[in-house]
């Protein structure tokens, strides 16, 4: 390796990095450091002072240890670069993808003129406004019908992407609530505006390391990548990519890798690194979009300043009015009780087709006789999803949600804690974690605020 591939090198990744050339300042430095001379000789050689050297130096020295993912200093430059050089490690991956073979990425990752994009890219002055985005749904839902009430959380998600510039939205609700469904009707509306979309499920619990580096061949349309083995240079450069490039990406089940038995939000040992990625792509300056669809959101959200308007949180809590017509469609009868069916499943798609199924095959589609038995939960298809999200709790969130569901009126914290065993500090994470997971619902009562469990919940637990 010599000065002119280093100079080469450190051109790319600052590029790639901060959309700027070395400046020649940059390359003295690089030039002077790469031959052991000290600072001092470096800033006669640059015709400036000592001090403005090592500034320059150390803004330099912090973007390649970023891109790189790790830490560059002068005494160590020279052998770190010569090192990994020639190993599976950033410099390769960039050097391959970007140096090496230069079009490749920038031949099939150019965004159309017509979306918006600051971030620096060889071919943005093309006129690609007929390019249609590249898309990987090979883990997506079908389209199937989608009923879409007048406040429908379809047009907030839009505007949250197209006009507030979102760049980390979850999607939280309980099985069946709709969140595939929504994600899924959502990209037709807004793909013009993206280069590339991936649509990936962690129903099998992928590790991070397989997540990105899955993602990256998708977007860089490349298999035989050689891609670093460290899990913050690949996170580095999946950044760098969605930089460049307007990519939505949506991982969907992401509960797969959060954990049972603790207070909802917590990620499943081997999984906290997630964290960091969602970290990454809600705070940096990026062009692109992560949607996240969750029975529960990661904690990690919850660490966001409200102020942060590019990260957003939609809880999703049923289809409402539009649910009738999917009692319409399985050919339900007593349609005045209907509001009272879809009150009871919360206007959850999937818990109203379950027990249309059963009123159809017990009761000869009558809604009037199914609810007649209420409390007792027929349904069994829906008790099974139900069963899933009650074992998915805590010790104390039961604790905390037995007596909930033991009242018919919502209770306040104050009634709650003459009932509950534990600590008060422990009473009140419970209450907030079971809120969290769209279990029980908040409200107002006169100048205190009080707590019910959904209908479905509180019928499971006392049938
Ligand atoms: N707005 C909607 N209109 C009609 N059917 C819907 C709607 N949203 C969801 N569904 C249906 O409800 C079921 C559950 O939706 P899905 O998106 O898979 O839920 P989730 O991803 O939250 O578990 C699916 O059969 C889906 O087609
Ligand atoms: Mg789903």
């Amino acid at each position: 390796m010599d000065v002119q591939d280093v100079l080469k090198l450190a051109d790319e990744l600052v590029f790639a990095k901060t959309g700027k050339h070395l400046s020649s300042l940059q390359e003295t430095i690089l030039t002077g450091v790469w031959s052991s001379q000290k600072y001092e000789e470096i800033a006669e050689n640059g015709k400036c002072s000592e001090s403005h050297v090592k500034r320059v130096a150390s803004d330099l020295w912090q973007i390649i240890s970023a891109m790189l993912g790790e830490d560059i200093n002068k005494s160590n430059l020279k052998a770190t670069l010569e090192r990994i050089y020639f190993s599976n490690n950033v410099s390769s991956f960039w050097k391959d993808v970007k140096i090496g073979r230069m079009n490749v990425c920038t031949e099939t990752l150019h965004p159309p003129s017509a979306k918006q994009s600051s971030p620096p890219t060889q071919t943005s002055t093309e006129d690609n406004t007929q390019q249609k985005p590249q898309l990987d749904l090979r883990d997506a839902p079908d389209l199937g019908t989608f009923y879409n009430s007048p406040s429908s959380p379809l047009t907030t998600l839009e505007t949250w992407i197209l006009e507030q510039n979102c760049r980390l939205i979850t999607i939280a609700g309980m099985a069946g609530s709709g969140k595939s469904s929504i994600a899924r009707h959502l990209i037709p509306q807004i793909q013009t505006q993206f280069d590339r979309l991936i649509w990936r499920s962690l129903r099998t619990s992928p590790r991070l390391e397989i997540t990105i580096k899955n993602i990256i061949q998708f977007l860089f349309d490349r298999t035989d990548i050689n891609f670093p083995d460290n899990t913050d240079a690949q996170l580095s450069i999946l950044i760098e990519t969605l930089r460049e490039n307007r990519c939505l990406i949506i991982l969907d089940d992401l509960q797969q890798i959060l954990s049972s038995g603790q207070l909802a939000g917590n990620y499943k040992p081997g999984y906290e690194n997630y964290g960091t990625l969602f970290k990454l792509i809600g705070e940096l300056p990026h062009n692109s979009c992560l949607i996240l669809n969750t029975w529960e959101p990661p904690l990690d959200i919850l660490t966001f300043t409200d102020d942060n308007s590019a990260v957003c949180l939609l809880q999703l809590t049923g289809l409402g009015e539009a649910a009738t017509e999917i009692l319409r469609e399985k050919g339900l009868l007593d349609e005045e009780r209907w509001p009272d069916l879809i009150e009871l499943y919360q206007g959850n798609p999937l818990w109203l087709k379950l027990v249309a199924q059963t009123i159809n095959n017990l009761f000869c589609g009558r809604v009037a006789q199914y609810l007649s038995y209420e409390p007792v939960l027929i349904c069994e298809e829906v008790g099974q999803i139900l069963q899933q999200h009650y074992q998915r709790l805590s010790e104390i969130e039961k604790q905390a949600l037995a007596p909930i569901c033991n009242e018919t009126e919502p209770v306040s914290l104050t009634q709650l804690t003459a009932k509950f065993q534990g600590s008060q500090a422990e009473l009140f994470k419970a209450v907030r974690s079971l809120v969290w997971r769209g279990m029980i619902e908040k409200n107002i009562r006169g100048d205190e605020t009080v707590f019910s469990a959904i209908m479905a919940v509180k019928q499971y637990l006392n049938s």
